[in-house]
């Protein structure tokens, strides 16, 4: 497959910048000790897992078809964890998870009986303190719903249970800031953690971020297990697939009221959900902010406000010109949807080698079957 006759809108995922972020996670673990299961949310294009299973130690899951997912395609340990289980849920996923994080207590207590025994038990706690830069994306928000707060803990159920999770970071690239939070939970619940077999740090952690101090965080981590007698886990997902993976797209038209708009064929209410959702602006590949020629880079969906970005460039944007809106595998892919049915972007992979392979295409039956499989009669 030769590269610039791909049609786009396409994802590529570089294997060889995959592969960079992964030696980072193994370091981590060499150095800590700590154990790594990829969080299936960020990051599911399971094509490419068999670059990214030799690194890791399994998956983790927000929804009973991840766990489903991580089982059959990533293998090792694969951890459950919902917000909301159904009893079905439960059942569903009971003989093919190895540990099973509950949200809350009345969970744990509906449905313990279904995986006693069969699986290892958790516990997910909200220590009340967190790193986010976003409140949509913070675990620690007011009125959250995310694991049970110090207060409302029965102190009796840490007799009952293996582990427990805490997921506190979102895109946190302070090292002495985590290392805060981890002294933090020492403090508030040492006495709980050293009954236990594992505690799950989450995921959130931006080890993989240029200059991170990976020893560092390696030392801490690996100074808390001992403290408490447990088995760590950390749960990236964003911090693997990062800097991955780019959203190849085309200039279609270019539209001037005031500013000048270059409209590609693809939109972030579509393709890249997050450039909306948390108000992010994407990156071009292509840009120059030193360029004489300003583009606000807009989406080809009918919503108003749905664009990339605004960026400069060296040259005037031509209709037809390729650009590639760079770091979109992240909570990106897993996001899809087919919003004003424009085409979904094919997935590829650029192996080490340089050569091409492809994941998947999608076409207008794929559209229609995701709206309806049978009519009324
Ligand atoms: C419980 C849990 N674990 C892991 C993650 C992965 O976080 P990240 O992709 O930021 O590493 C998340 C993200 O929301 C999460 O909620």
């Amino acid at each position: 497959m030769i590269k610039n006759e791909l049609k786009t809108p396409y994802f590529m995922i570089n294997e060889g910048k995959l592969i960079e972020n992964l030696e980072k996670a193994k370091h981590l673990k060499e150095v800590s000790g700590v154990k790594l299961v990829l969080a299936l949310k960020c990051f599911s294009t399971w094509g490419v897992f068999d670059i990214i299973k030799p690194y890791l130690d399994g998956s983790t899951s927000s929804g009973p078809f991840e766990v489903k997912l991580g089982y059959e395609t990533f293998g090792g340990e694969t951890h459950a964890y919902s917000v909301g289980y159904s009893e079905d849920d439960v059942r569903e996923v009971a003989d093919i998870c190895d540990k099973m994080i509950f949200n809350s207590q009345s969970q744990l207590a509906a449905y313990r009986h279904i995986v006693e025994g069969k699986v290892s038990i958790g516990l997910r706690l909200n220590p009340g303190v967190s790193y986010a830069g976003q409140d949509l994306a913070n675990p620690a928000r007011p009125y959250s719903r995310l694991g049970v707060q110090a207060d409302h803990i029965d102190p009796t159920i840490f007799d009952s249970i293996d582990g427990v999770m805490f997921h506190i970071n979102c895109e946190n690239k302070d090292v002495d800031a985590f290392i805060g939070l981890l002294d933090a939970i020492s403090q508030q619940f040492g006495p709980h953690l050293d009954k236990l077999d594992w505690v799950s740090m989450g995921g959130g952690v931006f080890f993989t971020w240029p200059g991170y101090d990976i020893d560092k965080l390696g030392a801490a981590l690996s100074a808390f297990s001992k403290k408490h007698g447990v088995q760590l886990y950390l749960e990236p997902g964003e911090a693997i697939i990062t800097k991955t993976t780019d959203l190849v797209v085309t200039v279609v038209d270019i539209v001037e009221n005031e500013k000048k708009t270059a409209i590609v064929n693809s939109a972030t209410e579509a393709h890249r959900l997050d450039t909306l959702i948390y108000d992010e602006p994407a990156s071009i590949l292509e840009a120059n902010s030193e360029g004489d020629h300003e583009y606000v880079i807009g989406s080809c969906s009918c919503l108003a406000g749905d664009q990339f970005c605004e960026a400069k460039f060296d040259e005037p944007l031509e209709v037809g010109q390729q650009l590639h809106i760079m770091d979109s595998a992240g909570y990106t892919m897993v996001k899809l949807n087919w919003f004003n049915g424009l085409k979904m972007p094919s997935i590829y992979c650029e192996r080490s080698s340089g050569q091409i392979e492809k994941l998947n295409e999608f076409g207008y039956d794929d559209f229609k079957s995701s709206l309806s499989r049978w009519s009324i009669s």
